[in-house]
């Protein structure tokens, strides 16, 4: 079985796909003004007495994405109703635990590059990188207090918790080369979908939403979140770094196992799959896997779920009373599935 896969060459330029269509930049330039003043609430919660320590925390500010989860947080809101301040603080929170998570993902990834920035442990070492990470969901406390609303932190508790969850079942099962397709979707709902769900219901539960629109908008975002995962694990094995910008590869240095990969293992015999297990972890073979994963169809096979996902995604927004309403949201289920290209 070894050498017999050439390797892989990238497509000519002119056969290349160029994604169409609006970028998710795009999809949530509607809620832009809003996002302003999550930025500046997230900047007044994150000021502390200490110069070098607001040094740290103004680089992990700069360095914030694109802002899809408060995004969430609003344009949801906006498809149930009003939007009010609470809508800003919720979309706050959101964000603030994400960056927190980050933080501690860097770590655990040993990733030396994240929104075309050095990382914060690269920068600052490991343990200050946690403990800013542990500064920010501290700061959560006190902006979830401020609501005064013991449904929004029982989510907001839920959500974190499932995070860890899916962070820790990731953790037990590295190194195994053996991870199945059930224990994979689990890992994604709770390290992934579950801040996109919460995200999602809290935007709704604050504009007043009925229970029944509520859940139907938590369906909408753990789908989404589960898309959203898979099409990130797809970026980390075929992305360029340039225009993720962040460190790639890093499943495989960190010898996770993501749905490309359990969809090869799942066609191989048992023999196969001991000899490609083998050589899964080894940075030399990464093109031969690579190949073997196109050939296989078994990136087809995880882009063909990131699509599935985000139907299943749009289906949710049938709750809303006009499809007007769930448009921006639509726009965000189908501008996610063309950012693995
Ligand atoms: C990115 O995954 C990481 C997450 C989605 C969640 C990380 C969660 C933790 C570290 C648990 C700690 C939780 C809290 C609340 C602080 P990835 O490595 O696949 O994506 P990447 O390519 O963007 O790094
Ligand atoms: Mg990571």
């Amino acid at each position: 079985m070894k050498n017999s896969l050439p390797m892989p060459t990238p497509d000519p330029p002119s056969t290349r796909k160029k994604p169409q269509g609006r970028s998710l930049a795009d999809c949530i330039a509607p809620v832009s003004t809003e996002l302003g003043k999550v930025r500046d609430f997230i900047a007044s919660q994150l000021d502390t007495p200490y110069e070098e320590m607001n040094r740290v925390l103004a680089h992990i500010l700069q360095g914030r994405g694109k802002m899809l989860r408060p995004a969430l947080v609003l344009l949801s809101g906006r498809a149930v109703g009003e939007l009010t301040d609470l809508h800003i603080e919720l979309a706050a929170i959101i964000e603030m635990i994400h960056t927190a998570s980050l933080l501690h993902d860097d770590v655990i990834d040993e990733a030396a590059t994240r929104r075309g920035k050095p990382t914060t442990n690269v920068l600052h070492g490991n343990e200050a990188a946690v403990l800013m990470g542990d500064f920010l969901l501290s700061r959560v406390f006190g902006v979830g207090i401020r609501c005064k609303d013991l449904e929004i932190l029982r989510v907001l508790s839920e959500a974190a918790c499932r995070l860890c969850q899916g962070e820790l079942l990731q953790n037990i099962h590295r190194d195994s080369g053996c991870v199945s397709r059930e224990i994979y979707f689990e890992i994604v709902r709770g390290k992934t979908a579950a801040l996109f769900s919460a995200a999602c219901r809290l935007g709704a539960l604050a504009a007043g939403g009925q229970e029944a629109v509520v859940e139907a908008m938590a369906e909408y975002g753990l789908h989404l979140g589960i898309a959203f995962q898979i099409t990130d694990d797809l970026l980390d094995l075929l992305g360029s770094e340039n225009v993720a910008g962040k460190t790639l590869g890093a499943d495989l240095a960190q010898h996770k196992v993501t749905l490309p990969m359990i969809h090869l293992f799942e066609g191989l015999s048992p023999e196969e799959a001991d000899s490609v297990r083998s050589e899964l972890f080894d940075a030399e073979q990464r093109n031969r896997l690579l190949m073997r994963l196109k050939q296989n169809g078994s990136i087809a096979y995880a882009q063909e779920q990131a699509r599935t996902c985000c139907d299943l995604a749009v289906d949710a927004l049938r709750c809303l009373p006009s499809d007007a309403l769930g448009q921006p949201l639509r726009h965000i289920a189908s501008a996610l599935v063309m950012r693995h290209r």
